[in-house]
């Protein structure tokens, strides 16, 4: 199975990621993720989406086709994938379904999360991350259980320099601008269902899991 999450900066699709990808054993390939590892390790290509990233715009297409393409071909995405922040503007979409095409496969599900702009601010100004096993809290929400230290791995959290309040309004308005026509797209396609990111997250999990678990 190959499922792709899609939804607004924000919208839970990270937190969400984890847990799908863990119960239908998928490869978890985000692409925001993998853009600040390179950025890390100082690649060629971190260093050119350094800047895009930190002001709140997209990385060019080619770019990220060229990247998710080198993920999407890894032998631990040969059972499926969960792709999380790709594709983000028609373009993408288009490459994707080539890409995969030419193996064979096919976008199963396309989950879009829905949440009301208004409460993604908070979210994501409030959101701690860890940059070692890229686990999220967030300091009223989900706090870690000792203060800016990861449970999962003991790293010390950090914000992300893209979460401060004025980027995190250039990049909504760069997701409904450039993002939003996917939901048009994958409609069209008949394989997107749209799920209420406000829930509590449980909830949010357990809509997702319903819509991708095998059909008897
Ligand atoms: P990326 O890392 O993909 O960021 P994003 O899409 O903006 O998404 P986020 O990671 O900010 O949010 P999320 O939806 O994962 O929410 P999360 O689960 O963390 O991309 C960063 C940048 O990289 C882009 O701006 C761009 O420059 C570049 N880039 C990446 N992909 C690209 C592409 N394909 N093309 C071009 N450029 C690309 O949750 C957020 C917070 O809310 C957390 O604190 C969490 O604890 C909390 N939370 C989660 N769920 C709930 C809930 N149900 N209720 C209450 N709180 C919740």
């Amino acid at each position: 199975m190959n499922l792709v999450l899609l939804g607004p900066p924000g919208a839970g699709k990270g937190t969400q990621a984890a847990r799908i990808a863990r119960t239908f054993a998928l490869a978890h390939l985000s692409s925001g993720d993998i853009l600040r590892a390179e950025v890390r390790g100082g690649s060629d290509l971190g260093r050119q989406a350094q800047s895009f990233m930190n002001a709140g715009t997209l990385v060019p297409d080619g770019l990220i086709l060229d990247m998710m393409a080198v993920h999407m071909g890894t032998p631990g995405a040969s059972g499926g994938f969960l792709l999380d922040g790709f594709p983000r503007t028609v373009a993408q979409a288009e490459g994707l379904d080539r890409k995969i095409g030419l193996l064979g496969r096919r976008v199963d599900h396309v989950i879009h999360l829905v949440v009301p702009d208004g409460e993604l601010e908070s979210r994501l100004t409030g959101r701690r991350s860890c940059p070692a096993c890229n686990a999220v809290f967030h300091v009223a929400n989900n706090p870690p259980k000792q203060a800016d230290v990861c449970d999962q791995c003991g790293t010390m959290l950090v914000q992300r320099p893209d979460d401060q309040a004025a980027v995190v309004r250039t990049r909504l308005a760069t997701y409904h601008e450039l993002t939003g026509p996917l939901v048009t797209y994958y409609r069209g396609k008949g394989v997107l269902a749209d799920v209420d990111g406000s829930q509590a997250p449980d909830r949010v999990t357990a809509a997702i899991e319903a819509i991708c678990a095998p059909r008897p």
